[in-house]
């Protein structure tokens, strides 16, 4: 049986697997929808990705070396330039031909936001704009990539969430949220589907450097919304000082039980205050979400009938109707 990491629709989405960074002048190793890959950059710059595994012998390309642009193979140095084809097979000596079967089969990759992203398949889907991406009153902070051991639905669904905050987020901003859920109306907010609310949080220390404003309880308006099939964009304003402070939260299918997380803020702060501690509380409320999620096991049901649903679930159930629209379209 297909699994959801497996799906073809989930297969020909983009998503981010590393951070462009990461990728430099060594192989990377990744796993999406239950790919074992290689990611590598050429001489050119451009990023590459295959399947990991080398076809004279089948060892791990990813544990091989990046040789003036190439991906060496550790076993016999084969090499292969970023379209995939062997350029060179050392033991048939200087200028032997290469056959073309002498190959690996590249999967879609491209680099936007500060991530390495991948299709395993051809894409089906576009990466949505992020139009502070293209401000300059905003600067982009990208976090390294975490391992989550969750499905990845579970991610997005909590991601889309409001109602968790007093409870899994107690221990950051969340104590002082209402528990009571205003009811949701769903709009188009650029390229994600979402809605606008507001929030009263708390504003203790790692709070205050984040919002700039050091009042124990500060006003958010906020937006929050996806793109299929599993990110989400949300934003944060602070009436009080005007900052904004947008997060892109990525979900990335490792297999069906494990993913990876990472997000990417654009904020529109005079860059006077370090990363880490502007970054502190997203972090702390990042380890409060995988610490509840990873308690969970398997996907999430994306049926109508699979889970109980109250107002407060609203978005969640109109993410999930698209997604399994999405899958039963492919
Ligand atoms: Fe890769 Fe032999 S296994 S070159
Ligand atoms: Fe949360």
């Amino acid at each position: 049986m297909t699994t959801f990491a497996e799906h073809r629709a989930v297969r020909s989405a983009w998503h981010a697997v590393s951070r462009s960074v990461d990728v430099a002048d060594a192989p990377y190793a990744v796993r999406l929808c239950g790919v074992d890959l290689v990611v590598w950059r050429g001489g050119d710059g451009t990023v590459s990705a295959a399947p990991d595994r080398c076809p004279h012998r089948q060892a791990p390309l990813s544990c091989g070396k990046v040789v003036d642009g190439l991906l060496e193979c550790p076993y016999h140095g084969w090499s292969f330039d970023g379209a995939g084809r062997c350029v060179l097979i050392p033991s048939s000596g200087p200028g032997a031909a290469v056959p073309s079967k002498a190959c690996v089969h590249t999967v879609w990759a491209q680099e936007r936001y500060g991530l390495v992203w991948i299709a395993v398949d051809e894409p089906g889907t576009t990466l949505p704009r992020i139009v502070q991406d293209e401000d300059a009153a905003f600067r982009r902070i990208v976090e390294p990539f975490q391992h989550w051991h969750v499905a990845a639905t579970r991610m997005v669904d909590n991601f889309l969430d409001v109602a968790h905050f007093p409870w899994v987020h107690a221990g950051t901003f969340g104590a002082d949220v209402d528990r009571v859920v205003a009811p949701v109306t769903m709009e188009p907010i650029g390229d994600f589907h979402g809605w606008r609310y507001e929030v009263s949080a708390g504003n203790d220390a790692t709070g205050a450097a984040a919002s700039g404003h050091s009042a124990p309880v500060v006003q958010r308006a906020m937006t929050t919304g996806f793109s299929l099939p599993l990110l989400v964009l949300s934003t944060i304003s602070y009436p009080v000082n005007g900052l904004e402070h947008v997060i892109l939260l990525v979900s990335t299918p490792v297999d069906d039980e494990h993913s990876l997380f990472t997000f990417v803020v654009w904020r529109n702060d005079d860059h006077s205050k370090p990363i880490d501690e502007v970054l502190a509380l997203d972090r702390a409320i990042g380890a409060e979400d995988k610490a509840m999620l990873e308690t969970i096991r398997g996907t999430l049901p994306l049926d109508a009938t699979g889970l109980l649903n109250t107002q407060a679930d609203r978005v969640s159930v109109e993410w999930r109707r698209r997604l399994r629209a999405l899958l039963d379209a492919v």
